[in-house]
């Protein structure tokens, strides 16, 4: 039988409270530098809850095509064996950095590991521009050397290797942080990286690290110290749940008046959001790996500002901004609530398409102004990036009617088996019949 064809939309049908209980999947982007930090140590490493997501299946395409082995044990197990780690051509193809961004979370380990790499720039992307000039200058203070190659291509050589260095990152950069700890742990002498992102995930990679014997300190602290030449083994490592599926799912029950409960989950990593939630006037209720919320049927609106890790998550903002295009605002003197975006120039994406919705929202630069109505109508609308994609599904469970979602595709990359878990909750959700593709000629 030949395959089925991805379903590029989906309909929702809202209007009613979601109830039940969802289970949070690996987090994506912990896992995506732990893949790149496989590569770290030659020999067999085995990841545990690794989430089932396009981008996941994109990077390890990227590390098969250096030369390491991928083996599935699971849907979310793999073994992952990088002893034929192919060091005369350390380089992700242009093809799938082009697809995925995070494959430059490779060139710390590789330039660790084979004392050269080279990436073509990866310039922007849905979010605005992205550059990587935080971690190309780390790596040089690390005593590596920038050739501009062809095409906007950089060669990264440091043919003697790398050296311990005293690195202060001028913005708390996630990628920039993960990409100067993987190359650290093969320096000589101690490198100390400053202001150094705080992110969960940034501290989940430092222990996947420390796991294989790397001597880290100061982990989840501004200044991470990392003493360079330990000899790293292969290891058996669980990735920490996704905190952005976790509160986009909060954000769901809480926006249809629900209740609810996620397990496997780690509540730590979204106090910010659980506070914003509360001043909201949902009830929480937190276990060790659970979270239970009983929302009220209006939210109260609260405004939120973006920023590094504790503060407020970029990827949240997309659904808190769902959440408030129909909250109630207590102050009548400011009949408005206002979204303050730090992270990214272009993180508004959700707008336009909540503005067809029926949202009443402006955006001036970094900031949003939300007023809230009585309710958003059905319509027809897609969005170009993962985090504002799910912000339109949190708006369409509140729809009193169909509210169609196309590109499924960005929603593939960052939520596991999205309609299930939406539809365990209780969810109308409805997907075109899957199209069998024609046999492809041999
Ligand atoms: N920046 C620079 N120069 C650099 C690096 C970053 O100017 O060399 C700027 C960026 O342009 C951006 C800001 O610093 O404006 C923050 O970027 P950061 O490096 O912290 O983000 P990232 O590593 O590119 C990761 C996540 C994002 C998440 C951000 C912020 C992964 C694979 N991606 O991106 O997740 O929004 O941190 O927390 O971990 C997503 O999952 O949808 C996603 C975009």
């Amino acid at each position: 039988m030949p395959p089925a064809a991805p379903v590029d939309w989906i309909d929702i049908r809202g209007g009613h409270p979601l109830r039940g209980e969802v289970a949070i999947s690996g987090s994506k982007n912990a896992a995506l530098p732990i893949l790149a930090a496989t590569l770290c140590a030659p020999g067999r490493h085995i990841l545990h809850n690794v989430p089932d997501l396009l981008d996941c299946r994109v990077f390890l395409q990227v590390l098969e095509t250096l030369g390491v082995e991928i083996e599935p044990l699971s849907p979310t197990s793999w073994r992952i064996d990088t002893t034929g780690l192919r060091c005369d051509h350390p380089q992700p193809p242009q093809e799938l950095l082009s697809r995925m961004r995070a494959s430059v979370l490779v060139m710390g380990p590789l330039l660790g590991r084979c004392g050269r790499t080279q990436v073509t720039m990866p310039g922007g992307c849905s979010l605005g521009e992205r550059p990587i000039n935080f971690h190309l200058a780390g790596f040089q203070q690390q005593g590596a050397q920038l050739v501009p190659g062809p095409d906007d291509s950089v060669m990264v050589d440091a043919p003697d290797g790398l050296i311990g260095a005293d690195i202060s990152l001028p913005f708390a950069s996630v990628g920039a942080t993960e990409n100067l700890l993987m190359a650290a742990v093969f320096a000589r002498g101690t490198t100390i990286i400053r202001n150094a992102a705080r992110e969960p995930e940034v501290t989940d990679l430092g222990e996947f690290l420390r796991a294989m014997g790397a001597e880290i300190e100061g982990l989840g602290e501004r200044d991470i110290t990392i003493h360079g030449g330990a000899e790293l083994q292969p290891v058996e490592y669980r990735i920490i749940p996704d905190r952005i599926e976790a509160g986009s799912y909060l954000c769901a029950i809480a926006n249809t008046g629900g209740s609810g409960k996620l397990t496997h989950c780690e509540p730590a990593h979204i106090e910010r959001l659980l506070e914003v939630l509360d001043q909201a006037g949902c009830t929480l209720d937190c276990g060790p790996d659970t979270i239970s919320i009983q929302a009220p049927p209006v939210l109260q609106s609260v405004g939120i500002a973006t920023g590094p890790y504790p503060a407020f998550a970029t990827d949240h903002q997309p659904v808190w901004m769902a959440c408030l295009t129909t909250a109630e605002i207590a102050d009548a003197d400011r009949p408005f609530e206002i979204i303050l975006e730090n992270l990214f120039e272009r993180r508004f994406n959700q707008v336009e398409p909540l503005i067809s919705l029926g949202a009443d929202i402006e955006v001036l630069s970094r900031a949003a102004c939300v007023r809230p109505v009585k309710a958003l109508r059905p319509g027809v609308v897609s969005c170009p990036d993962i985090r504002a994609a799910m912000g339109l599904v949190v708006a369409a469970l509140r729809v009193p009617g169909t509210v169609r979602i196309s590109g499924m595709l960005h929603l593939r990359r960052g939520y596991e088996r999205l309609e299930e878990k939406l539809r365990g909750l209780g969810a109308a959700i409805e997907e075109p019949a899957p199209v069998r593709l024609a046999t492809a000629a041999r």
